[in-house]
């Protein structure tokens, strides 16, 4: 069925784990994130960039989206991950997401807030749960160049003012990690985050997690983490299965014996972050 993200991330938050959230841009993605849902009893968020949008094309996402989310037996919420334009998130608000993220967290505060706090109440109107971030990413976000050099990490009194003046639904905050593949070990600031949950008592997000050891993924979930974005993973594990369909068969041909494979693998990664977020078994 599809739920609204705040429902799902509400139960989480008060009960202490995290729920993955997958990126997908094709049929074959979307499908290996309800096969591991079903499979682990989890509710799972599913999430498309302005990137997946362009890729696969609005309409069609939203109606394979909304369409599995429909069928599944697991609470399923449709995501606009990194929305930077009025355009788009206006568009997903109008066909059936029932989650947006409106990242502004390339602005100063005030100017994160006003926009942030535009499209909460434009979403709020319609029913639909809105994510937003304070501090940067370093690395490459969608169409959004991050200069390693302005990273920064979320201050939590900013977040509290934040919190209060936009009545966002969760909190997206930046605490080491980065988009994409790491070079090194991710070094997160758990006291950072520690003392943002305890502030702002919201749902607290996790962009760029792919990479990151699992004691650290524990750790972070413990500590009031519970919505976790995972995009790289999945991509490595996708061309991975295909790479090896080659190998075995470099005259292979059909698609559907080149993309069945990294849709099972994509499927078996999945179910294992599941496992460690703690969101397996919380459909119920
Ligand atoms: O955080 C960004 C996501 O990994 C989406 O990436 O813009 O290449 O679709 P994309
Ligand atoms: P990764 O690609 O590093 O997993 O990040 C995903 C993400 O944060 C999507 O918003
Ligand atoms: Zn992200």
């Amino acid at each position: 069925m599809l739920v609204t993200g705040k429902k799902i991330l509400d139960h989480a938050h008060e009960n202490n784990y995290a729920v993955g959230a997958f990126n997908v841009n094709n049929m074959e993605a979307l499908q290996a994130v309800i096969l591991a849902a079903e499979k682990e009893s989890s509710p799972v968020i599913i999430q498309t960039s302005e990137g997946a949008i362009k890729y696969a094309g609005l309409d069609y996402l939203s109606t394979m989206i909304r369409f599995a989310a429909q069928k599944a037996s697991v609470p399923v919420a449709l995501h606009l991950d990194h929305g930077t334009t009025y355009e788009t998130i206006i568009k997903c608000i109008s066909n059936g997401w029932s989650s947006i993220m409106v990242d502004g967290s390339h602005y100063d505060l005030a100017k994160n807030i006003e926009v942030t706090k535009n499209i909460v109440d434009i979403a709020h109107a319609a029913g639909i749960s809105v994510e937003a971030e304070l501090g940067r990413l370093s690395g490459v976000e969608d169409q959004i160049s991050v200069d390693e050099k302005d990273a920064i990490y979320t201050n939590p009194k900013e977040a509290i003012q934040f919190v209060k003046e936009t009545n966002l639904d969760y909190l997206a905050i930046a605490i080491g990690t980065a988009h994409g593949k790491y070079i090194g070990n991710p070094e997160l600031d758990f006291d950072r985050l520690e003392e943002i949950k305890k502030l702002i008592k919201i749902p607290v997000v996790l962009h760029g997690a792919s990479g990151i050891p699992e004691d650290s993924i524990k750790r972070a979930v413990s500590l009031g983490v519970n919505k976790i974005n995972i995009d790289t993973d999945l991509r490595q594990g996708f061309t991975d299965a295909i790479k090896d369909v080659f190998e075995k068969n470099p005259k292979e041909f059909d698609p559907r014996k080149i993309c069945g494979p990294a849709r099972e693998a994509m499927a078996e990664i999945i179910s294992i972050k599941m496992k460690m977020f703690g969101c397996a078994g919380k459909a119920k």
